[in-house]
């Protein structure tokens, strides 16, 4: 038997395969959504009802974008919509263009303040309006709850009455607003660019 034939020598090339394996699937696991899983079960029950999350999306999660409008369209932002998916979601869409079944994304209403600054008419977020959550649903789990189809589960919560959503049929609540961004899976992309690299 040759020196280097000694069962040490000869395991070691299985256990270097294997760890590359293993290294080779967490790194893809690492493109996964970590985090959505756990935070769908939070937020959809057995029979698709939606909650919101309860978790600080607005410190753990990645804002996707604000939008600033002018209601009134002539003296600045009368209201902010701030768009959050979990960091996990965020890394997916990167890499795949599309976000991840039962992916969350949350957009804050919250009023606004303008006031002459030294950057000129400017505009900022205040008090708290409500939510909007959109649950990605790639399965068509909820065929019949007025809140799901179109691949998404859909909802509105007031700040005044955040436990339960004030929405009951997303086709009349919801979707007709959305067809302009029927496209890109109903979804307004063009102020998130955290989801291009
Ligand atoms: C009056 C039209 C309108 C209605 C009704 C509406 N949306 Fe939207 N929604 C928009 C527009 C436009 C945007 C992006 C710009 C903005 O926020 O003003 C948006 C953005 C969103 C976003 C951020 C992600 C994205 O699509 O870019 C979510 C989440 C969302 N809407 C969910 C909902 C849900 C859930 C409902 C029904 C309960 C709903 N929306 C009803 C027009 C509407």
């Amino acid at each position: 038997m040759p020196s280097n034939c000694k069962p040490a020598a000869m395991f070691a090339i299985p256990v270097a395969i294997i760890t590359s394996i293993v290294a080779i699937v967490m790194g893809l696991q690492s493109i996964e959504p970590a985090q959505a899983k756990s935070v769908y079960q939070s937020v959809v029950d057995a029979k698709g009802n939606i909650s919101l999350p309860k978790v600080d999306f607005r410190k753990d999660w990645t804002v996707l974008g604000t939008w600033a409008i002018d209601y009134d369209k002539k003296d600045g932002a009368k209201g902010f919509h701030t768009v959050y998916a979990e960091p996990g979601a965020v890394a997916y869409f990167r890499a795949n263009g599309k976000f991840p079944d039962q992916a969350v994304i949350v957009k804050e209403l919250r009023n606004a303040k303008t006031d002459a600054l030294t950057t000129g008419t400017a505009s900022w977020p205040t008090d708290l309006v409500g939510w909007f959550v959109m649950v990605k649903d790639a399965k068509g789990r909820f065929a019949t709850h007025g809140l799901w189809g179109d691949g998404w589960g859909w909802a509105f919560f007031k700040a005044s009455a955040p436990e339960k959503t004030a929405t009951k049929d997303y086709k009349t609540e919801c979707l007709g607003c959305h067809v302009p961004a029927q496209k890109d899976d109903w979804l307004y992309l063009r102020a998130y660019p955290v989801l291009k690299k």
